[in-house]
């Protein structure tokens, strides 16, 4: 696992979505796993630029979103489905019916099976963009005493709700389960990239790094098995780390 340290969040996202064109350039036909979140919404408006500005052509590339809310409307403003439209779909070229986020309103059991048809009924991911909770989830994968490999309905942890309110009038309004790829998923991509800011992931950065464990109470690390993962974090955060 390596670590980059930029000097601001905004460098952090320009890094990734340099990384994310570059790859795309070299593979026109690249398959993205990609992620909602605040963290990874600022690395898109880079991406659009990147392609306002003629430098990369997204017309023959599919994606797969990582998670959804279960009960969530692909309507409904929160929706991820509507954050990857807003943020990204619909500011460049790529084909709507290449891109896919689950719905959180079809029957779990038949979108976990369209699920698994978007990530393996072609290819394999070439890319997985991440982000990480301050439970130290990957996707909606919470620390549990076990983790699971396929794409399943998660409980989301008590810290996830909390933290993701602001999106919702209140707390009691985040939906509480989740459909999202599994660990096995995110990990058979070719290439992850993980991006992290701000004091509340001190905590599982500074965990992260402190040894070399594995463990299902901190899904992120197991990212450390993988032979092409990148943590990018800005110097700010990296200092409150130690
Ligand atoms: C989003 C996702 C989540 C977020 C994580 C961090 O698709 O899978 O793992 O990346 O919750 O979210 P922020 O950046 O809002 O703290």
């Amino acid at each position: 696992m390596k670590l980059i340290i930029t000097n601001s969040y905004e460098e952090s996202c320009k890094y990734v979505a340099q990384e994310m064109v570059s790859l795309v350039n070299a593979n026109p036909v690249a398959k993205l796993g990609l992620a909602t979140g605040g963290t990874a919404e600022q690395v898109y408006p880079h991406l659009v630029k990147a392609y306002q500005d003629g430098k990369v052509d997204f017309s023959n590339v599919t994606t797969v979103n990582l998670d959804e809310y279960l009960g969530m409307s692909p309507d409904n403003p929160v929706s991820y489905r509507k954050c990857m439209d807003n943020w990204f779909f619909d500011h460049v070229n790529i084909k709507k019916e290449n891109t896919y986020v689950a719905s959180g309103l079809n029957d779990p059991q038949a979108e976990i099976k369209t699920f698994n048809q978007k990530l393996y009924g072609d290819k394999l991911l070439d890319f997985q963009l991440l982000g990480v909770g301050v439970s130290g989830h990957i996707g909606f994968n919470e620390p549990s005493a076990v983790l699971t490999a396929g794409v399943h309905i998660e409980e989301l942890d008590e810290s996830t709700i909390q933290a993701n309110s602001r999106y919702f009038d209140s707390p009691a309004d985040v939906p509480t389960k989740s459909i999202t790829m599994g660990v096995g998923d995110i990990m058979k991509a070719s290439k992850i990239i993980l991006i992290a800011t701000g004091d509340s992931k001190q905590p599982v950065i500074s965990k992260l790094f402190a040894d070399d464990s594995v463990s299902s109470d901190l899904p992120v690390s197991v990212l450390k098995l993988h032979r092409d993962a990148t943590i990018v974090i800005d110097r700010a955060l990296a200092d409150k780390c130690g």
